[in-house]
């Protein structure tokens, strides 16, 4: 349980200004002595028979919780009730383990049979024993190595998945790995994505029937055409693929759906790859033998480019629900036609049957990030309700008869720049909502914040992708935003009767994903670093804890030797929330915040070391080095181009990467062009940029030592050429 001390020693020889090499070989040598297995075979509960479908679809078992949403509904449920709101005042911590990753570590773990799973940063892959969190393995399936110019968008592993005795698990590369469960040995790998393009595995893989079903995102970056794949889970080997936006007609088109979608496209779509990637929703429904996947915002951005004429753009933005045997089409709804604000389907999608009009219907549920609460009929993709859960300014409602949005004018902006609720993180992101089937309540994390989006300027017709950009088609974005006006909340949403029942205010605007239980609680993580749990029916507090990380993954539930856990990773916030996190004041040092997995259980007593908690990073003071305002202005430019994702907006950083402001490398032109020229970092996640120009690393160094200096940030924005 020792907190890692290579941060420490690391920021040592920064502050003392030592050789540039010797901290080279002191970030190197963590990583590979650690990268072998441990040894130990992992200690199951007596005689696991393997995670299959009977499992997954156990709703009233909850031993396990063998899949990112627990079972094939997606519910995050567990019906655990050892656990309750009678002595939830008693739960503590049971032990906690330091994860021993540079990245993210929002992801959600899983539990089998007395083990639990994660996968975090750059999909590392650990196996603990539950009741006493000895680590049992450990696989490093080498991603920065692999990844190539793909780690300039690194985004980090969300989950993972679990089938008989084998861990199945995606990379930022594109592989889809399995390992022996018991050891951590590789058992297969699959090449799923093209190593070259800009495409990456970030979410969890779903299993069901002996098949992996996997997607991947990539499209705010260029020309990415959004597919999911299957694959045979026992040999990896590969079964189908279905695409969500049409190709190159002259290619000739892979199904009927692809040729119908065709006909809503306009202009030369295929050349920007159209986008709809499915990065994250896709659900399993046992009883149909279906799944229903969540396809992406459209590549790029904006549809005046992307489709110029207009268009529907099918299937971006869509839910598609697809025969689990054959990939087949089978029915779709669009939420956005022309999607043109980044908005997307991606988020979960939960299967209910629900009370409506008095007959119980077999329903999904999702908020996506548009802002609406949507209920449609699985059975034959109708939409039966669609209500707005935050503030909507691009839409007034939805027309039941149409499905169809009734969108306000002003809000694509036509003329200028136009503000629009929910902006680009949407009204809920990735982070899942639970449903308790108790309550029957779905529990949203809910984010309340708008974006600015401008094409002025644009010459759409000669518009270009540029390769490793942002490529939203966007000439400016969030300029002048009414911050004051943002804030997230817990709300508790009655999906039958269409309407909140409870909503309490969270810290920040990014929180974690929710858990609801038998024992009539939700729990949360935020981004404030504590974990909470709340009353299902009255959104009451009643128990937190503080973590010592932001807590943005979601937590699950499990038993093992007879006992009730609560588990949750916790650490930085992510590249894509540490923007808005810092907006919202939170920080959580790259260096020094711990990444943890914490279990809890009734009367735990142990105790976490003392952590830095959430700050800014200090900018460091240089004498030596005079900006040139000139050559800042050039810097603020090739900055928000190449840098802000990972170290954030005008050089602040929320955590995900360091804060530049406070480096000591960026005072020394050496250092600084052999990590971000040479590469020397990649091995911890900082890609190589090889094509930068000495005058372009000087122009980056200049940036970032004025706003180190307190210049006002310029450029910096998602939007890129
Ligand atoms: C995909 C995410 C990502 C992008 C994009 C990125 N960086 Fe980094 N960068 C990192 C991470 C992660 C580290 C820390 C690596 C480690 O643990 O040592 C880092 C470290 C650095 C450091 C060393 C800082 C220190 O004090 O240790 C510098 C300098 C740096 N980056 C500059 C840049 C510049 C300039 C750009 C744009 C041209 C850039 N980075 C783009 C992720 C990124």
């Amino acid at each position: 349980m020792n907190r890692d001390g290579d941060s420490g020693r690391r920021r040592k020889f920064f502050g003392q200004g030592l050789l540039w090499l010797a901290l080279l070989a002191s970030a190197c040598s963590v990583a590979p002595e650690r990268k072998s297995n441990d040894g130990g075979a992992a200690s199951t509960d007596a005689q696991a028979a393997g995670v299959d479908d009977k499992l997954l679809n156990d709703d009233q078992n909850g031993d396990n919780w063998a899949s990112y949403g627990r079972t094939f509904n997606e519910g995050h449920f567990s019906p655990l009730a050892d656990i309750n709101k009678g002595n939830v005042g008693k739960l503590g911590l049971a032990w906690f383990q330091d994860l021993d990753v540079l990245q993210r570590v929002d992801s959600q773990p899983l539990a089998y049979s007395g083990v639990i799973y994660t996968a975090t940063g750059l999909s590392i892959v650990q196996a603990y024993d539950a009741a006493t969190g000895k680590r049992l393995w450990r696989y490093d399936p080498d991603v920065a190595q692999a990844a190539g110019d793909k780690l300039r968008s690194v985004w980090g592993i969300r989950g993972l998945a679990l089938w008989g005795n084998r861990v199945i698990f995606g990379t930022h590369d594109g592989r889809l790995i399995s390992l022996d469960a018991g050891t951590g040995k590789p058992v297969w790998s699959t090449q799923a994505l093209d190593p070259k393009d800009e495409t990456a595995i970030t979410g969890a893989p779903r299993v069901f029937n002996g098949k992996v079903l996997i997607g991947f995102g990539g499209a705010d970056r260029s020309l990415v055409r959004g597919a999911v794949n299957c694959y045979d889970a026992a040999t990896g080997k590969f079964l189908w693929r279905f695409y969500t936006v049409p190709g190159d007609p002259a290619k000739g088109f892979e199904n009927e759906a692809m040729r119908k979608a065709a006909a809503t496209w306009k202009g030369e779509w295929w050349k920007f790859g159209g986008g709809g990637t499915v990065w994250n929703a896709m659900t399993f429904d046992p009883e149909m033998n279906r799944v229903y996947i969540g396809t992406g915002n459209g590549s790029p951005w904006n549809a005046k480019i992307r489709s110029p004429g207009g268009g529907d753009n099918l299937y971006l933005a869509s839910i598609i629900a697809l025969d689990a045997d054959t990939g087949d089409y089978i029915w779709h709804y669009q939420q956005n036609p022309a999607e043109s604000w980044d908005y997307n389907a991606a988020m979960d999608i939960q299967l209910a049957t629900l009370p409506i009009n008095g007959q119980p219907r077999k329903v999904l549920m999702q908020a996506p990030k548009n802002g609406f609460f949507y209920v449609i009929d699985r059975e034959t993709g109708k939409l039966l309700s669609a209500e707005k859960i935050g503030k909507v300014s691009w839409a007034s409602r939805v027309d039941l008869k149409t499905g169809r949005p009734v969108e306000n004018p002003g809000q694509r902006y036509e003329s200028g720049s136009s503000l629009v609720w929910p902006g680009n993180f949407g009204a809920h992101g990735w982070q899942p909502m639970s449903y308790s089937p108790k309550t029957k309540l779905v529990y949203i994390p809910l984010i309340n914040r708008s974006s600015r989006y401008s094409d002025a300027g644009i010459d759409r017709a000669k518009w270009k992708p540029h390769p490793h950009q942002w490529n939203a088609g966007l000439s400016a974005m969030d300029n002048d935003m009414p911050v004051r006006e943002f804030f997230s909340a817990l709300l508790a949403w009655d999906p039958a009767a269409n309407k909140p029942v409870w909503k309490v205010p969270t810290p920040g605007i990014v929180n974690g994903g929710t858990m609801a239980t038998g024992g009539d609680l939700v729990f949360q993580g935020h981004v404030d670093g504590t974990l909470n749990a709340y009353l299902d029916d009255s959104g009451r507090k009643v128990w937190s804890f503080n973590t010592g990380g932001a807590v943005l993954g979601a937590p699950i539930s499990f038993r093992a030797k007879g006992r009730q856990y609560v588990s949750v990773m916790v650490g930085p916030v992510p590249a894509a929330a540490a923007t808005i996190s810092a907006e919202a004041g939170y920080a959580w040092p790259y260096r020094e915040t711990p990444r943890r997995l914490l279990t809890f259980m009734l009367d735990g007593k142990a105790r976490l070391p003392a952590s830095p908690g959430s700050s800014f990073e200090k900018p460091l003071k240089v004498a030596d080095f005079h900006v040139d305002p000139a050559i800042a202005k050039a810097g603020a430019v090739v900055y928000g181009v190449n840098c802000f994702t990972c170290h954030g907006p005008g050089a602040v950083s929320g955590g995900n990467a360091p804060d530049l402001r406070a480096s000591p490398v960026v005072a020394d032109g050496d250092s600084f062009a052999q990590v971000v020229r040479d590469g020397a970092l990649v091995s911890s996640g900082m890609p190589r940029f090889e094509e930068l120009t000495p005058g372009e690393l000087e122009a980056l160094r200049h940036y970032i030592r004025s706003r180190a200096e307190g210049a006002p940030p310029t450029a910096s924005g998602a939007a890129g050429p």
